[in-house]
């Protein structure tokens, strides 16, 4: 199954997306987090990452690799980790810098949020990002989300010190951005 939005299609993870992966995650541009450096990931690591999977019905987070519909082309991937079920999960996304400022981000964020609140019945959702990437606080902004957690200087990052930034969105506030759509799940008495 894949998710499709307006501009990208959302599929599973293939053994050929990860030598794009493992770019993004070497690039200090694209690799949002000081803790991955060095930048030595190898793709033969990202590989044996996806393989080392087993199967299960308690799935708790996913990579899905985003495609851009026009051209067919990888653009990077968006991700849920710790998932309580119909609770809470935290997202993250890392886009290909070709395709910043295209809106296949945003589209790809929002395909995923969808899936989340609407197929998981999640009641928030959240992300951690920092004060050095005001892009990723502008897509998350767009999308309805709000800074509820600030984490002054506990980044380092290019020699500079930043603030972590935590990020979260209700159920109720997104279905409130998306009046084309029914919240089918009973609001919590
Ligand atoms: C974060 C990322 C996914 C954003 O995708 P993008 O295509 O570059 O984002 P956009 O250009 O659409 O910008 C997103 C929003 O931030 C705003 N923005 C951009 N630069 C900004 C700046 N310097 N200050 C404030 N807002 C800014 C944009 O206006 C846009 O909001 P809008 O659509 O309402 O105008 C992409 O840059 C990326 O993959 N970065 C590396 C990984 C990363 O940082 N991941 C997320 C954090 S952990």
């Amino acid at each position: 199954m894949s998710l499709e939005g307006e501009l990208v299609v959302l599929r599973e993870e293939r053994r050929e997306d990860q030598k794009l992966f493992a770019a993004l995650r070497n690039d200090a541009d694209t690799q949002a987090w000081p803790k991955a450096l060095p930048p030595d990931y190898t793709e033969e690591m990202h590989v044996k990452r996806l393989e080392a999977r087993e199967f299960s019905f308690e799935r708790d987070s996913a990579r899905l690799a985003i495609v851009e519909k026009a051209s067919g082309r990888l653009a990077g991937f968006v991700s849920y980790t710790g998932e309580q079920h119909r609770l809470s999960a935290s997202i993250g996304i890392i886009v290909s810098k070709e395709f910043w400022g295209t809106g296949v981000a945003f589209d790809a964020q929002e395909t995923l949020l969808g899936f989340l609140f609407d197929e998981l019945g999640l009641r928030e959702a959240h992300l951690w990002t920092h004060s050095g990437i005001p892009k990723a606080i502008g897509l998350a902004q767009r999308s309805g989300f709000a800074v509820c957690i600030r984490l002054r200087e506990s980044v380092f990052k290019n020699g500079r010190l930043l603030d972590a930034v935590i990020m979260s969105l209700l159920r109720e506030d997104y279905y409130a951005r998306h009046p084309e759509k029914a919240d089918r799940l009973p609001p919590i008495a």
